[in-house]
C-alpha cells in the first residue's frame, strides 16, 4: 500500500545490459523527508538504480512512481531525463561538476530553475528574492562567506557542498547523491551528514554511500543491495547487525 508519506515507489525494477542483470526485481518505497541510504558492495547496482530513477537508464521491467506533494503521481520510468528535473527530482553525480572559473555565487545563479545557461545569466539579472534565496542556501552549507570566491579554489568537500546547494536552489522534492562523502576526511564527512539532516526538513534525500560511520550518523532507513538484488531494509543498526549483510560485506573484503 502506498501511504501519504511515500514519495517514491520503486516497483520490481530489473535492468539487463547485454544479458547481464545489473538489477533484478528490486522494489522499495522512499518516505517523504527522510534520508534513505542505498548501500552494498561494489557492483551491487546502486548507481544503476539512481540512473533508473532519473531516467538516464531505461529498465527492462518495472516502474518508478513519484508522488509530488499535492499533485498527481508521476511515472518517472519512460520520461525524458530533463523533464524529471523540472518535476522536482535532482541528481548529483559522483564527480563534482561545478564551473571552476566562476564564483560560488555565479554557479548558484546558473543553477536557478528557469535559467537557460551562461548567456541567460549575462542578460537576465536574478531578482532580489532569488539572490536572497541563493545566500540563504549557501549559508546552509556554510559557504556564505565564500560566495565571491572562485569555485575552483574551494576544498574538495566545499565543492561537494556547493553542488548540493546548487541542487537546492530549484526547490526539489527529492535529491539523489551518489557517494557525496567520497574523498572527504572525517570532519568533512561528519559535516556533510549534519548538512543533510538539516536539508531533509525541506526535501527527501536518497544517498549512496560506503562510509558506515556516515550511514550511521545520517540514515533514517537503509536498503542493502547485493549483486543487483534487494537484500534487506530497515534502520541502520538492524541492517548492519544482519548476518547476511555482514557475510556479503566480508565476502568482498569487508568495506
Ligand atoms: N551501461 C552498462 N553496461 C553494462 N554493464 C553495466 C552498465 N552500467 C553498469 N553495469 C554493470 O552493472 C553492475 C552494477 O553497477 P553499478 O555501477 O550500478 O554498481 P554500484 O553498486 O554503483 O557499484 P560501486 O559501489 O562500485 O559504485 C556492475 O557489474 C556494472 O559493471
Ligand atoms: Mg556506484
Amino acid at each position: 500500500m502506498t501511504t501519504n508519506d511515500t514519495i517514491l515507489e520503486i516497483n520490481n525494477i530489473s535492468v539487463c545490459f547485454d544479458g547481464f542483470y545489473a538489477l533484478t526485481d528490486v522494489r522499495t518505497k522512499v518516505k517523504r523527508n527522510t534520508i534513505h541510504f542505498f548501500i552494498g558492495p561494489n557492483g551491487a547496482g546502486k548507481t544503476t538504480l539512481l540512473d533508473i530513477i532519473c531516467a538516464k537508464t531505461k529498465p527492462t521491467a518495472g516502474t518508478v512512481i513519484y508522488y509530488p506533494k499535492g499533485k498527481d503521481p508521476v511515472r518517472l520510468t519512460g520520461m525524458k531525463e530533463y523533464k524529471i528535473v523540472n518535476e522536482g527530482v535532482g541528481r548529483k553525480f559522483q564527480v563534482p561538476s561545478v564551473f571552476v572559473n566562476l564564483s560560488v555565487e555565479e554557479n548558484m545563479i546558473l543553477a536557478l530553475k528557469d535559467h537557460k545557461g551562461i548567456l541567460d545569466s549575462i542578460f537576465r539579472k536574478p531578482s532580489k528574492e532569488e539572490m536572497q534565496d541563493i545566500h540563504n542556501t549557501l549559508k546552509r552549507v556554510s559557504l556564505e562567506e565564500k560566495a565571491g570566491e572562485r569555485a575552483g579554489s574551494l576544498a574538495h568537500g566545499e565543492k561537494q557542498w556547493l553542488e548540493i546547494a546548487m541542487q537546492l536552489v530549484s526547490k526539489p522534492e527529492i535529491i539523489m547523491l551518489d557517494e557525496p562523502a567520497a574523498g572527504m576526511g572525517k570532519p568533512e564527512t561528519f559535516k556533510t551528514g549534519e548538512i543533510l539532516k538539516d536539508i531533509k526538513k525541506d526535501c527527501t534525500i536518497i544517498v549512496i554511500e560506503h562510509d558506515m560511520d556516515f550511514v550511521k550518523q545520517a540514515a533514517d532507513i537503509v536498503t542493502v543491495l547485493h549483486e543487483g538484488q534487494f537484500l534487506v531494509e530497515g534502520n541502520v543498526n538492524d541492517v548492519l547487525a544482519n548476518e547476511t549483510v555482514q557475510a556479503v560485506y566480508l565476502g568482498r573484503g569487508g568495506e
